[in-house]
C-alpha cells in the first residue's frame, strides 16, 4: 500500500474546485487518510519545491503557491503515487488529457490547480513536510479488497 501527497493549489481553492478534485480521488477508490487547509509561507513553499530552486519559474511558482490557502492531503491506495499522477495529468494543462484533473479544469502551467508527488521518495518527503504522524489516520473502509 502506498501513500502520496496531494495539494489543491490556491487557484483550485479560489475557483471552488476543491470538492470536485477531492471527489475524483474518493470515487476512484483511493482513501484520504489526512487533509487540512493551510496558507503556506515562503519557507515551506521553498522546501516543498526545493528541486526547482534553480529554475527560471521558481520565484513565480513560490509567489503562486503562497498566494492563498491550499488543501493538503495524504491519499492512500495500491500504487497511489502513479495512479494519482495519471489522474492529475500533464504539468501543462493545455497538453493534459481530457479526463484528467488538469486536462478538464485548467489551461495554464502557472495555474495548474493541483500538485501530486512524482515518486514514492518525493511522497515520503512531502508528507513529512506537511503532516505530523498523528495527523494521518488509519481507518477502515468497506469493500477494502477493491477500493482503498
Ligand atoms: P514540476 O514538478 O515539473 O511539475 P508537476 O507539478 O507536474 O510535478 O513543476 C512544479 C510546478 O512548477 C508545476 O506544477 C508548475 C510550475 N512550472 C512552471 O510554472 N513552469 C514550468 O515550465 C514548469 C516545468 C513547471
Ligand atoms: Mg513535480
Amino acid at each position: 500500500m502506498e501513500r502520496t501527497f496531494v495539494m489543491i493549489k490556491p487557484d483550485g481553492v479560489q475557483r471552488g474546485l476543491a470538492g470536485e478534485i477531492i471527489s475524483r480521488f474518493e470515487r476512484k477508490g483511493l482513501k484520504i487518510v489526512a487533509m487540512k487547509m493551510l496558507w503556506i509561507g515562503r519557507e515551506l513553499a521553498e522546501q516543498h519545491y526545493a528541486e526547482h530552486k534553480e529554475k527560471p519559474f521558481f520565484n513565480a511558482l513560490i509567489d503562486y503557491i503562497t498566494s492563498g490557502p491550499v488543501v493538503a492531503m495524504v491519499v492512500e491506495g495500491r500504487s497511489a503515487v502513479s495512479v494519482v499522477r495519471t489522474m492529475i495529468g500533464k504539468t501543462n494543462p493545455a497538453e493534459a488529457a481530457p479526463g484528467t484533473v488538469r486536462g478538464d479544469l485548467a489551461m495554464d502551467t502557472g495555474r495548474n490547480v493541483v500538485h501530486a508527488s512524482d515518486s514514492l521518495q518525493s511522497a515520503e518527503r512531502e508528507i513529512s513536510l506537511f503532516f505530523k504522524p498523528d495527523e494521518i489516520f488509519d481507518y477502515a473502509k468497506v469493500d477494502e479488497d477493491w477500493v482503498y
